[in-house]
Formats: structure tokens, sequence, C-alpha cells
């Protein structure tokens, strides 16, 4: 018996030498170490065995089974060693490959066209002020001297809040223009409450206000229903209208190029006093009149003026004492003219094709 087990060992020993893949090995561990091995068999027919053999053969069995349990677990290790070792020839990792691009978000042509005006006048010394696009009929015209039932209403159709008849004069619409913000802020830097009385030194204004405006219109090519707008404020003492063009014709300059030509073109609003638009000379056509500056060699770009008394005064500025000048434009507009886009629902339209062009 005892000679079996050490010939049933060798020869299992000499078969585990030769064998090369995992499929082998496994028969071979079923072969020699399963239920129904050989070894097994010893085991089984232990009960047959007299009481001074049994001690003998279990314990050679033992060290029979153990042995080749050894043997296959180190068979087993390094097999796995040689499979690594043949990826690692076949599959070798290149880690000079360039990596995969990320997909990177952009910027919105109008982000990119409102930080570009923030900049110029970041340079001329005006501050970004930010004011509510929710606002009273009070702030965004009757306090800018649009009094009730006042005609230029009819060019800022307003989106009411509230269907709400308890404010009278007074209900709450999202704002047709940033002028409104011209009074928050100047209430905010002068501290005025809107009293009777005015306050003392209220400090200088430079600020530029920004963001969403909103007006019930048609929705065409040339309009839509919200847009954006930078407002532009400057407030303080002996403040001209040479102030308010020499700031806006190089405004235009750093926004259009060295080359642009502009004019101001005298104009109304409630609010300013004298007003004018600014136009640029057609860059399509050089000024010589097409059909995008609709023959007229020029397109208009802002409207602007200088601050009316009353305006001046409902921010808490006296107007003996103060003067300003403010102006409007759209950076929609604007971002148009630059690109030659034709069609400003583009915008706000959240189509990709469109955006990623920018
Ligand atoms: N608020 C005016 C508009 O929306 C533009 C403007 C602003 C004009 C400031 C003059 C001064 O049309």
């Amino acid at each position: 018996m005892l000679d079996q087990l050490k010939t049933l060992q060798s020869t299992a020993l000499t078969e585990l030498a030769h064998i090369g893949d995992d499929a082998a090995l496994e028969t071979w561990r079923v072969t020699h170490l399963g239920k129904k091995s050989a070894i097994q068999g010893v085991f089984d027919g232990m009960k047959n065995l007299t009481k001074e053999e049994r001690p003998l053969v279990g314990k050679a069995a033992n060290e029979a089974r153990q042995a080749l349990q050894v043997a296959f677990d180190e068979k087993a290790a390094a097999l796995k060693e040689a499979a690594l070792q043949r990826a690692l020839q076949t599959d070798r990792l290149d880690v000079t490959l360039p990596g995969r691009p990320l997909a990177v978000g952009g910027l919105h042509p109008i982000t990119q066209t409102m930080r570009h005006i923030y900049a110029i006048f970041a340079e001329m010394g005006f501050q970004v002020y930010r004011s509510r696009e929710v606002e009273t009929d009070e702030y965004n015209f009757q306090l800018l001297n649009f009094p009730p039932n006042h005609p230029a209403r009819e060019m800022q159709d307003s989106f009411y809040i509230q269907s709400d008849t308890d404010r009278g004069d007074n209900p709450i619409i999202l704002r047709t223009h940033t002028s409104p913000g011209q009074i928050r802020s100047m209430r905010e830097y002068s501290g005025y409450d809107g009293g009777d009385t005015l306050p003392e030194n209220p400090p200088p204004v430079r600020i530029i206000l920004p963001g969403m405006c909103y007006r019930f219109e048609p929705i065409t090519t040339r309009s839509n229903i919200q847009f954006t707008q930078v407002e532009g404020l400057a407030v303080g003492k002996n403040i001209t209208l040479g102030d308010l063009k020499g700031t806006l014709s190089d405004f235009a300059r750093r926004i259009f190029g060295q080359q642009v030509r502009t004019r101001f073109r005298a104009h109304h609003f409630p609010f300013t006093e004298p007003s004018a638009e600014m136009d640029i000379e057609c860059f399509v056509c050089n000024g010589a009149g097409c059909t995008v500056c609709k023959r007229t060699g020029w397109l208009e770009i802002l409207g602007s003026g200088m601050v009316h008394p009353v305006v001046l005064r409902n921010g808490g500025y006296d107007p003996n004492i103060y003067s300003g000048f403010a102006f409007g434009m759209g950076p929609e507009r604007i971002t148009m003219l630059r690109h030659k886009i034709e069609d400003i629902r583009y915008f706000w339209a959240n189509d990709l094709r469109f955006l990623e062009q920018f």
C-alpha cells in the first residue's frame, strides 16, 4: 500500500510537470486531488486495514496528498505569472499616446460679448452693478419720467407678474430695460429714501448695469421677448455731453476696431435730455448703403443722453449741482453685427449647432 502511494505521487508529479495551461491543470486536480482520485480511494479503503497498518497508511496518504496540493498551488501560481508576462509582452501599454480630449463647454456668445463690454468699461473706471429683473412700474417707468399713460410706454409693452389690481398704478412687471437700475444704484450710492430732503455730498457714480430684459413683443428675426442690455451711468459734478460722446466713441473703437466711424443722431427718451442714438458706419457696405443698413450707411447700436434732471433728483442727486450721462446697448445686436448673425432668435433657442460655433 505504501509503495502504491509512492508510485501514485511520482506519476502525478511527472504529469504535473508537463502541464502548460489552466484547463489541463484543472483536469489534473480532479484526477489526483478530487473525490474520485486514487488517493481518496486509499482513504476510503482505510476501514479495511488492520489496526497496525492504519496509522502508517494514514500518515503516508496525508503526506502524499499534501505534497500534491503544494505542487498544484505552485503550478497554478507559475501559470498565472506566465500569463501575465505574456500579456505584458503582447498588449504593451503605450504611455506616450495622447489622452482622449474631454468635452469642454463654452461660454454663450452673449456672455462673451458681455464680458468684452465689462472689460472695456472696467478700463475706463466703471463697475458692474447688478439690479433686479422683477421690477415695479414705479422704478421701471415712473421714476424715469414716464408717467402712467405716457405714449413712450408703447415701445415697451410689459409682462405683468400678477394680475394684481390692489397695486393700482404700480403693478409688478418684468423690467423692460436696465434703466430702473439707474434709480436703484443712485439711491444706494446717495442713501436717498425718496423723501423731501436730498442727501448732501452723495458720491459720484460710474457703473454699468448688465442683464436680461423682457418685452411683450412679436418674435421676429430682429426682436424677441427676452434680450440682454448693458446700461451705463456716470453721475458727478461737471459731467458734460462731451464726456458722453468721448466715452461712447472710444467704446465703439475698442469693441469694433480703431477704424470704426460713429455718429450721434438726436432722439428722444423720457429719462435723458438731450438724447441721442449712436450709429456706427455700416461695415458691410462701408457707408455706401446696402440692405443691412437699410441704405443709410449707418447701423444703430445704442441709446444715450444726459440724465434728465427729474431722474437725477429721483436718485437723490440735486440737478443744480450734479449732472450725468447714461446709455443703453443691446449685446445681441452687437454680437449680430460682429458675427453677421441674421436672426436674433438663435441666441435663446438653445440649439447647440448654433452655440458651438462660438
Ligand atoms: N432704456 C433705453 C431703451 O431700452 C435705452 C437708454 C438707456 C437710452 C439709457 C438712454 C439712456 O431703449
